[in-house]
């Protein structure tokens, strides 16, 4: 039987007027947040780490754990709310955003209750300026109504929530490169450990999360962490946004709970693939997760599920790709995206990004020979494990991949002198 769609983060299609106020309030909004100020703080991070939410920015460290591990004591600690979605391939967070901002409010006040939390940042890319006017708007309409701000509800809790817009970075989205630009430096990750629970933004204890972490949070209060956690599968809990693009009938964003089917969400739910064509392969959570090929696709979509088939969950927005594509050209793209956005910072990641692009260019040009194929598996192999962020190893991956998965391909393109889609 197929899992169907539900609809707890992704429900603005029949609740109308979520992103006003009275529209949230209309829906039960900050009932959540009501019920927090009269639990304990220790209670509120145990329903969060019985709810088995883990991290929806791609990582998937569980949230619960996470608050744990911020220190007691006194003085100021932050929120992060990663807003930067960056992952090509992504579509997501900017519709949370946009479509129901208070409830990523009424998740930050919650979260700064459990943990003790004094203000929240929340990150978006330079690209999202429409995106921030608008959440700026709902924050400010918050604070008026009192969940935001000095003894939120008369509580005695104090936080506020602050929108900091990036330059477009995608290394930006990396948790220790967003806390550099979000001080105002350059957007370099830093080394860890210290982890930025302990020392984080302005060398202060942290939480950073993910838009749509933060936004299930109200749902884990409501419905309670084991009725949260049941929706899911064993140690990956609850409902989760997956989005479709590329050669696929019906694009879009879906709401499943963990363990949907990825086979069963293409052909089922998304439609099959364009122009009655077969599937050449999926591109799982955003650019960075290894392909997989048709036969590797009946798999659920969870962390380890797609771990099991030696690709990641991501950001669970996946990208279909049809028979008829040059998979070199897809490679090309991917390592081009890459080479651009590498920080810098790691000789391996820096120097093996654009070693990668302008090897496979040379593919795409017809001027590569047979041995480079190797080369470039070894180039990628080289580059993981040796870097200070994995973005080293979301560059590496994916090529390594489509390398190791379309070998025939990359020989294809040396016999042609070219690539033999644009030869015809
Ligand atoms: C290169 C790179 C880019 C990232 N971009 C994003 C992003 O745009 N949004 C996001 O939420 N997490 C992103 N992450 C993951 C964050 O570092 C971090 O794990 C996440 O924000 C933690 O939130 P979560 O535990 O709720 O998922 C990125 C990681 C890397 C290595
Ligand atoms: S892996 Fe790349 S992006 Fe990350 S710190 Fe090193 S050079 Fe910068």
């Amino acid at each position: 039987m197929s899992t169907a769609q539900t609809n707890y983060l992704l429900r603005w299609g029949d609740k109308k007027d979520l992103w006003k106020l009275d529209g949230y309030r209309l829906q039960g909004g900050f009932r959540s947040l009501r019920k927090a100020l009269l639990m304990k703080p220790a209670d509120i991070v145990a329903e969060v780490k019985k709810a088995t939410i883990r991290g929806r920015g791609g990582a998937g460290f569980p949230a619960g754990v996470k608050w744990g591990f911020v220190p007691a004591g006194d003085g100021p600690r932050y929120l992060v709310i990663n807003a930067d979605e960056g992952e090509p391939g992504t579509f997501k967070d900017r519709a949370l955003l946009t479509e129901d901002p208070f409830r990523i409010i009424e998740g930050a006040a919650i979260a700064a209750r459990a943990v003790g939390l004094t203000a929240g940042y929340v990150y978006m890319r330079g690209e999202f300026l429409e995106i921030a006017r608008k959440f700026e708007e709902a924050i400010a309409a918050a604070r008026k109504a009192g969940y935001l701000g000095k003894s939120i509800l008369g509580s005695g809790l104090s936080f506020d929530l602050f929108v900091h817009l990036g330059a477009g970075a995608y290394i930006c989205g990396e948790e220790t490169a967003l806390l550099e630009s979000l001080e105002g430096k350059p957007g370099r990750p830093r080394l860890k450990p210290p982890f930025p629970a302990v020392k984080g933004a302005f060398a202060r204890p942290t939480v950073i999360n993910n838009v749509e972490t933060i936004a299930a949070i109200p749902v884990v209060l409501e419905i309670g962490g084991d009725a949260f956690h049941r929706l899911g599968v064993e140690g990956d809990g609850g409902v989760k946004l997956f989005g479709l693009s590329g050669h696929v009938n019906r694009p879009g964003l879906y709401e499943f709970p963990m363990g949907k089917n990825l086979k069963e969400f293409i052909f089922e739910d998304g439609g099959g693939i364009t122009d009655g064509k077969a599937l050449k392969g999926v591109i799982p959570g955003g650019s960075s997760t290894p392909i997989l090929k048709p036969d590797e696709i009946d798999v659920p979509m969870t962390f380890d599920g797609l771990k099991s088939v030696g690709s990641m969950l991501g950001t669970g927005c996946a990208t279909v790709i049809a028979e008829g594509t040059c998979m070199v050209q897809v490679a090309l793209r991917v390592a081009k995206f890459y080479a651009h956005e590498s920080c810098g910072q790691c000789t391996p990641c820096r120097e093996g990004c654009a070693w990668m692009a302008s090897t496979i260019d040379r593919f795409e040009r017809g001027v590569a020979s047979l041995g480079e194929i190797d080369l470039l598996l070894d180039v990628a192999r080289n580059i993981k494990g040796r870097t200070i962020c994995p973005l080293g190893e979301a560059a590496a991956m994916p090529v390594e991949a489509l390398v190791t998965k379309f070998r025939d391909e990359f020989e294809a393109h040396v016999r042609a002198g070219g690539c033999p889609s644009v030869a015809g």
